[in-house]
């Protein structure tokens, strides 16, 4: 039985229940916090140090970057991933198979991105959870932005992980001054990965030899994916991220990044969504 209560932080916490799995859904950021598909594990990590507060972003789920993926383009005083990740959305429906949520523009939003807009959360749990992210243009003017579904998910252990899906693809090797490469056979992670692979609207799936499990991730309204894990130092220096949780996760971020920017003309909208699977 859905249900609505005052979960971590104080934030509300909708859960979702049904014969395909389990859903908790922060009214916080619109933030999903955890799934888990009927009879598996967990699909997605949260961190143990995570905070729950307003302001701030909550360390794992599927935190929502918009209007802007990473550091605001012109002013770095500006919050990194945009503020959808830390404002106060609103429940709309809540049923055992769905969720909606809403954001609009206040005196906050228009001081950091100076437009009216609405943007949905829509969350459908069925053998896939869908996670599709709508947002109105309702000014009269074009509007430029970029985003991602910063999902993280979990894993048994780092080296037990290869991603697949995004072999030949270009990408931005963010800690190698982003040079531009390409991607040959499968990802695997043995060190700090920041990458954004540009022009693929392609499914990626992480195997998970450890569980035996297989997570597809196929997307809609996209063309770039994001891969992160933070290794060891970065890891060390995020007070919301444990020491050695680096090793149980691995961010596949459905996204809207680097030349991926979206125009969204006045009254229309752009959905960027993603679905998730999994199988053992
Ligand atoms: C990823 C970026 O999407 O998000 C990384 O590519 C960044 O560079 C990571 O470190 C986490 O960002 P934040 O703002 O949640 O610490």
């Amino acid at each position: 039985m859905a249900k609505i209560v005052e979960g971590s932080g104080g934030f509300r916490e909708a859960y979702l229940q049904n014969a395909d799995g389990a859903v908790r859904i922060s009214e916080h950021g619109a933030h999903v916090l955890a799934y888990t598909p009927a009879g598996q594990h967990p699909l997605l990590w949260v961190s143990k140090e995570a905070v729950f507060r307003p302001g701030k972003a909550i360390r794992g789920g599927i935190p929502i970057c918009w209007p802007w993926f990473g550091d605001h383009p012109t002013d770095p005083e500006k919050p990194a991933h945009g503020f959808a990740r830390i404002s106060e959305w609103e429940f709309g429906d809540v049923t055992d198979d769905s969720a909606t949520l809403r954001l609009t523009d206040s005196d906050a939003t228009r001081a950091l991105w100076p437009h009216p807009f609405e943007l949905q959360l829509a969350v459908t749990l069925g053998e896939t959870l869908t996670v599709a992210l709508t947002a109105h243009n309702r000014g009269d003017e074009p509007v430029t932005c970029t985003g991602a579904l910063h999902s993280y998910f979990a894993v048994s252990k780092i080296s037990n992980a290869r991603v697949r899906g995004l072999q030949g693809c270009e990408y931005i090797d963010s800690i190698d001054n982003d040079t531009q490469k390409t991607q040959r056979g499968p990802i695997s992670v043995s060190q700090e990965v920041d990458r954004i692979y540009i022009d693929t609207d392609a499914a990626t799936v992480i195997r998970d030899a450890g569980l035996s499990r297989e997570i597809t991730i196929a997307k809609r309204g996209s063309r770039s994916t994001v891969v992160w894990n933070p290794w060891i130092e970065k890891a060390a220096r995020m007070a919301d991220f444990g020491n050695d949780e680096y090793e149980r996760m691995l961010c596949i971020e459905t996204a809207n990044a680097a030349n991926d920017v979206i125009e969204i003309l006045p009254g229309k909208s752009h959905t960027l969504a993603a679905e998730i699977s999994s199988s053992t």
